[in-house]
């Protein structure tokens, strides 16, 4: 199957991976209506076109932190990318600089900072969680620095883990052991299967994080996994920020952010910019949907800092949503993901390829040629009052 959208991506991904594997993508937390609060939140708005208007030359190109990309859509991090497919972290990172676009490394990734620098130089940002013992934190920062990224992003909306039942059900835990009916189900897979215990099988090895875990700890991914677990949570404070601000000198980028409040304090501490997220839906399951707060954040501090925005997105349309409401940038978590699980580095690209095209065609048929030209004037939500108010002279 040629996949088309985000549907067939996660079809063929699902096919491909065990259950075990695809719930842990798939799932949130608790009753998992926060994921179905992403969705809603963003379909809420309706965009109005604008007729009698060029369109016949469109450019998605889009200007973030002083570079160009081809696209105003990269990739989110995600953790245990080599569950899904051994060396799926750097297949992420060839597919983001092959399409222009960033890719975010995970704090929880399953290759390292080095190996990034080397794939992608000018799209690799790396995701730090902050670790208890800050020195891990500061030498994290110091690799990111001599290897070049010109991008540090801190996710802070992890300050415990959460309760993700599918994930117990199915036997994810520390260490990895999976009763007798999810290895059954696994058989069912042989492709994973082989791809999995042709790599050692077990935890996949948090790389980043093997050279602070003790003597040996390289050549054991469960006691890394378990140290990188016990390090960051419960993690940070304000202070920990300024720390990291005053050791990193290029751009900072705090993911997670969800209150305005939160989002003027990171300003006063000389944050650049903020990924409004609610990690997909996978922490906070009564959390809102981050496009019901960007409109609050945009006008805090919208002026001020670069606002990037995920959870949820699907559609190029979503991705222009955002942009409307004052994102200057998105990223999805899920979608390259179900890519580079069911075909590595060429399904990845196809991710970003069919949101590239759903956005060029939705840019077309609402009446805006470039990126600029996207207002919240093209946007309608609770009724026609929203049009009356939004309508452009
Ligand atoms: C399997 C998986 C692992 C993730 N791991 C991380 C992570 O290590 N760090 C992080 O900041 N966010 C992580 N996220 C959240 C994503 O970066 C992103 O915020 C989210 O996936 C966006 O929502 P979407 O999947 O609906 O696009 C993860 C998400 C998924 C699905």
């Amino acid at each position: 199957m040629t996949p088309l959208n985000y549907d067939d991506l996660r079809r063929l991904a699902k096919r491909r991976l065990p259950k075990i594997a695809f719930d842990f993508i798939e799932g949130g937390l608790d009753d998992e209506i926060g994921i179905d609060r992403n969705r809603q939140g963003i379909e809420r708005h309706r965009i109005v076109p604008r007729y009698m208007v060029d369109v016949s030359k469109r450019t998605q190109t889009t200007e973030l932190f002083g570079r160009t990309y081809a696209q105003p859509v990269g990739i989110a991090p995600t953790g245990g990318a080599a569950l899904f497919r051994p060396g799926a972290d750097l297949m992420l990172a060839a597919a983001a600089r092959k399409a222009n676009v960033p890719f975010i490394m995970s704090g929880a990734s399953t290759d390292t900072i080095e190996n990034l620098a080397r794939v992608a130089p000018d799209h690799g940002w790396y995701q730090m969680y902050s670790a208890k013992d800050k020195s891990i934190s500061l030498d994290m920062i110091r690799r990111s620095k001599d290897a070049g990224l010109s991008t540090l992003v801190i996710t802070v909306d992890v300050p415990v883990h959460s309760n993700r039942e599918r994930n117990k059900r199915n036997g994810f835990s520390r260490p990895l052991r999976m009763p007798l009916k999810t290895k059954m189900e696994a058989l069912l897979h042989p492709g994973w299967m082989m791809d999995y215990y042709s790599n050692g099988g077990g935890t996949p090895m948090l790389s980043n994080w093997a050279p602070y875990a003790g003597p040996g700890a390289e050549k054991d991914p469960e006691r890394v996994a378990t140290f990188q677990s016990t390090q960051t949570t419960p993690p940070l404070d304000w202070t920990d920020i300024e720390k990291f601000r005053a050791a990193w000198p290029r751009k900072l980028v705090i993911k997670g952010i969800m209150h305005p409040g939160d989002a003027e304090r990171a300003h006063k501490i000389g944050v650049d910019g903020l990924m409004v997220s609610n990690h997909g839906g996978r922490q906070l399951d009564r959390a809102p949907s981050p496009i019901e707060v960007l409109p609050a954040i945009r006008d805090a501090v919208g002026d001020k800092m670069t606002l990037m925005f995920d959870s949820g997105i699907r559609r190029g349309s979503d991705v222009v949503t955002a942009m409307c409401l004052g994102a200057k940038y998105c990223f999805v978590g899920r979608m390259t993901l179900y890519g580079v699980a069911a075909g590595g580095e060429a399904m990845a690209g196809t991710a970003l390829n069919i949101l590239k095209n759903e956005v060029d065609l939705v840019m077309g048929n609402m009446g805006a040629p470039d990126i600029k030209s996207l207002g919240p004037d093209f946007l309608m939500w609770d009724d026609q009052a929203d049009l009356r108010r939004n309508t452009r002279p």
